[in-house]
């Protein structure tokens, strides 16, 4: 489902590589945790697999036809991350000036999903979520932790092949965490889809199937 190889990355202006030659897979149905101290590259990488940020060198096989993101033109690149990854972003990028269900039928949109089925599926996810009856709210009018949950539910809502989600449980009570990573875990298992979970917490790690760990050196 993910085959990451070789895969290097520098910032510009940066005195050394983040990475320089970084190999991993995560099959259909699993879900993997990425820890790592602060500043190593998590979200860098995370990033690169979407497509977000460029890679220097390497290769990043995506979905059943392998496609390499790092080597397609911008459009097809565009398509694949709308159709096939669901991103949580460790700073949710909820959009302001949409409602909360406007937000989450972003996905919707681009994937051409009829306009029929946006509510029904907005509204199960918002349950799911713990958020029943937030759909017309605006942004600025929720929690960190409501933020957060919208952030979910709309990596989801597409039904991605894979989900690429960066501390997505950073801002969430030990309850509503653990509901969430069901949610999450549930989601990869039905769909078969894979995830690969950016986390500092340990209890986080323990629940998914496997921790790859990031250090200057590369992945342990
Ligand atoms: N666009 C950029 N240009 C230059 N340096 C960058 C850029 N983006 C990130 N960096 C630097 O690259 C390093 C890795 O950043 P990254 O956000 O990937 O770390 P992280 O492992 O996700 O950290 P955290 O756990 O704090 O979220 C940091 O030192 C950061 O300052
Ligand atoms: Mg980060």
């Amino acid at each position: 489902m993910l085959t990451v190889s070789g895969l290097a990355k520098r910032h510009a202006k940066a005195d050394r590589p983040l990475f320089s030659d970084l190999g991993f897979s995560v099959a259909n149905g699993e879900i993997v945790a990425l820890v790592g101290e602060s500043g190593v590259g998590k979200s860098t990488l995370l990033n690169c697999i979407a497509g977000l940020e460029t890679a220097d060198r390497g290769s990043i096989h995506i979905g059943p036809r392998a496609l390499d993101i790092v080597r397609l033109d911008e459009a097809t690149r565009a398509a694949l991350r709308a159709r096939s990854i669901g991103f949580v972003f460790q700073a949710f990028h909820v959009l302001p000036t949409l409602t909360v269900a406007q937000n989450i039928a972003v996905p919707l949109l681009l994937c051409d999903v009829p306009v029929g089925e946006h509510g029904p599926r907005i509204r199960a996810l918002l349950a799911r979520v713990g958020l029943t009856g937030f759909g017309d709210r605006w942004p600025a009018s929720l929690s960190g932790g409501e933020l957060q949950r919208v952030a979910i539910a709309r990596a989801l809502v597409h039904q991605p092949l894979l989900i690429l989600a960066d501390e997505p449980t950073g801002n969430l009570d030990p309850r509503t965490a653990d509901e969430v990573l069901a949610l999450l875990l549930e989601r990869v298992r039905e769909q078969q889809a894979s995830a690969l979970i950016v986390t500092h917490s340990r209890h986080v790690a323990r629940s998914c199937d496997r921790t790859l760990t990031l250090t200057p050196e590369g992945l342990r």
